[in-house]
């Protein structure tokens, strides 16, 4: 079938679409309700459906053939380690840290944060939640303690999984005190902490709340899988909204197998047997759903790749991966080749690999710049394909389906909507725009399977964040446009969430963080253009009447408070001192406006300001501090 044949399927006969796609998968009591509507008025895929996901990735293909597959290759170049993990192995694992959960009380239903490395653990410990029937909640491991103590309180879990120490290059991170401060920050902190012990740094373990991984096991039996229902939820993942609070976007356990499958076969060409390699973290949502589930319900090898695309040891790290296991597609951000790009210009690291297995780069995470989407595909020669996703729908959006019909690509475009997806591109009325103009990147409802259905316990949140603004859509926060081709470009973030190297962060949250600080009188934080990461954030603040603080000073408290409250992967290094921000007549911040003066782009005094003085003086002080050239002032 022809790409249009699937898309006009899926859009008018959605049970016959996705009820095809489900008989792909091996359910316990296959659903017979397709498509239902829950106690909200929202639509829900296979709520009858009986299934266990940890089943679909592992015990399955154990038991038709796949037992002896490599599962998982991980490669860590930061501990010089490499293992080759088969699907028999890997379900014996998890099926004993299952009993290991199992054993600490935890049954269907309940919640456990993960807050680990990129280790094969975590993927046993977030596969043996499954396995009972429980719900996760990984938190990225670059997370400072606050943020991992606001996604205790709020998924209040049973049991924390962690590790001793995190590698970031050469820098050992102990995790344990990262994980005691959380849990003394929090109102709920779990009773019991399971640590898996590493080498690099083993951490003293305080009992009885704190339970050693390896002994466990060894006092552990195997579980098997508990079936739920396609409706029951899989995991919690918070993610970064326009406030201090993250969205708890809860994802059901059935329809994100359906849609996780299919995507592997229509949007990535994978087949069974064949190795993906999605270059991300286990803490986003890339990592759930591309380094972990698809592969392995797909019944593909995975890649976990403990490094980074630099450094780790050389800008060659990514081509010898795909070289050593054989990757058939590889999936990372565009700040990862940016980087490679940066001290590798020419790709000489390129020469030495054998790329011949390497049939498709996707990418995603943040916008594909032209320049970089044309160096990869010049100096590598394979098919560059963007896509559009993010972690509230779970997978992709937007792409050029492999699987199904190749277009010709346009630089800039996530190509078109996958079948089971309505992409509108509306104006503030909630009205289409014409064809090639900007506006709000919207998809008509229902959402397809595998898109979340709610927010973690607070299904208000996600009616006003993505359902109200425009009845009978879900709102992207995303702004785009579609040209005469049908081709959809995603240009950016139409709120107050920006992204810094492929990692989602809230200027609300810094915001608030900043406006913490005695001589703040107030604050604005917006994303500026960043030639490596996509975006930096940066901190215009004006000083209470009579503070006494240099701007140095105050920036360098400023810069330890981020690093302290959300980690160092805010990138949160400029906070200058402004005397006044502009603002409406009503006293809104006009933070479009400062995003553009940061960027050097032309913009247009709105008629609404209040003050237009302060404008030059903004960007003065941005030339003072060297983060606009004078040439840049439009
Ligand atoms: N645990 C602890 N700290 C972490 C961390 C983790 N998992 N990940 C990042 N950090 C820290 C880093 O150590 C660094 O700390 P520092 O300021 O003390 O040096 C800081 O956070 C910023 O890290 P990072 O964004 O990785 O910047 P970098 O300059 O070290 O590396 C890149 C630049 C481009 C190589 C890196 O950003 C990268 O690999 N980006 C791609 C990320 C990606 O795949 N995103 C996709 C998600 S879908
Ligand atoms: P996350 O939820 O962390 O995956 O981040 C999702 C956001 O990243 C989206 O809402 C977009 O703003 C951005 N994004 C992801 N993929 C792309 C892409 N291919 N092009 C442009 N922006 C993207």
């Amino acid at each position: 079938m022809t790409y249009n044949d699937q898309y006009e399927l899926a859009l008018h006969q959605p049970e016959a679409f996705w009820d095809a796609e489900a008989a792909r998968l091996p359910w316990f009591k296959a659903p017979q309700k397709i498509i239902s509507q829950d106690e909200h008025g929202i639509a829900r895929w296979f709520a009858d459906g009986e299934m266990n996901t940890c089943y679909m990735a592992l015990d399955h293909h154990v038991q038709n053939g796949r037992a002896d597959q490599v599962a998982i290759y991980y490669d860590s170049p930061v501990t010089d380690q490499k293992r080759a993990i088969t699907y028999q192995q890997l379900l014996e694992d998890t099926a004993l840290f299952a009993g290991v959960l199992r054993n600490q009380g935890v049954e269907k239903g309940d919640t456990v944060v993960i807050y680990m490395p990129m280790i094969p653990e975590a993927l046993v410990a977030m596969l043996a939640v499954a396995r009972l029937g429980a719900i996760h909640s990984v938190v990225f491991g670059g997370f400072a303690p606050h943020e991992l103590a606001v996604r205790i309180d709020d998924v209040r879990p049973k049991v924390v999984v962690s590790a001793s120490c995190g590698i970031e290059i050469a820098k050992v991170i102990p995790y344990k005190p990262l994980l005691d401060e959380a849990l003394a920050q929090a109102n709920y902190p779990a009773q019991r902490c399971i640590i898996f012990q590493r080498p690099e740094q083993t951490a003293a373990l305080q009992e009885p709340r704190d339970i050693d991984w390896q002994q466990a096991m060894t006092k552990a039996e195997p579980v098997g899988c508990t079936p739920v229902s396609g409706t029951d939820p899989l995991y919690v993942l918070y993610t970064s909204g326009t406030t201090g609070k993250p969205k708890g976007v809860q994802r059901d356990n059935g329809g994100h197998a359906v849609a996780l499958n299919f995507a592997m076969r229509a949007v990535y060409d994978m087949k069974p047997g064949e190795v993906f390699w999605a270059a991300s973290d286990i803490g986003w949502v890339v990592g759930h759903s591309f380094i972990l589930y698809a592969p392995l319900i797909a019944g593909c090898s995975t890649v976990l790749y403990e490094g980074k695309p630099v450094r780790t040891p050389d800008a060659s790290a990514f081509w010898r991966v795909c070289a050593e296991y054989r990757v058939k597609a590889l999936f990372a951000a565009p700040t990862a080749f940016r980087a490679i790009k940066k001290e590798d210009p020419n790709a000489e690291g390129l020469r030495h690999h054998d790329l011949s297995a390497l049939t498709y780069i996707f990418v995603a995470g943040e916008r594909l710049d032209p320049p970089t989407y044309d160096w990869i595909s010049e100096k590598t020669g394979k098919p560059v394909i963007d896509h559009w996703w993010q972690t509230e729908t779970g997978w992709p959006v937007c792409a050029n389906l492999m699987g199904i019909e190749p277009k010709p690509t346009k630089a800039g475009s996530a190509t078109f909507p996958v079948p089971g997806y309505q992409v509108a591109v509306l104006d503030e009325a909630g009205q289409p725009v014409p064809t090639g103009e900007q506006g709000a990147i919207a998809l008509r409802l229902p959402l397809p399977p595998g898109c979340l259905a709610t927010l973690w316990q607070d299904h208000e949140r996600y009616q006003r964040g993505y359902l109200e603004t425009y009845p009978g859509y879900y709102l992207t926060g995303d702004g785009g446009y579609c040209d005469a081709d049908g081709y959809v470009f995603i240009m950016g973030r139409i709120d107050d969430v920006i992204n810094v190297a492929g990692h989602r962060l809230s200027t609300g949250e810094m915001e608030e963080i900043i406006a913490a600080h005695p001589a703040v009188a107030e604050c604005a934080v917006i994303g500026m253009p960043d030639d490596l990461k996509g975006q930096k954030p940066l901190g215009l603040v004006v000083l209470k009447d009579g503070a006494d603080i240099t701007e140095a000073e105050l920036e360098r408290v400023l810069v330890e408070h981020m690093r302290h409250n959300i980690g160092a992967v805010a990138c949160f290094h400029h906070a200058l001192q402004v005397a006044r921000l502009p603002k409406t007549r009503s006293g809104k911040i006009l933070r479009k406006l400062l995003r553009q003066i940061a960027a050097g782009e032309a913009y247009t005094v709105p008629s609404t300001i209040d003050d237009p003085a302060c404008l030059p003086e903004i960007q003065q002080a941005l030339v003072n501090r060297c983060l606009l050239e004078p040439a840049d002032l439009p």
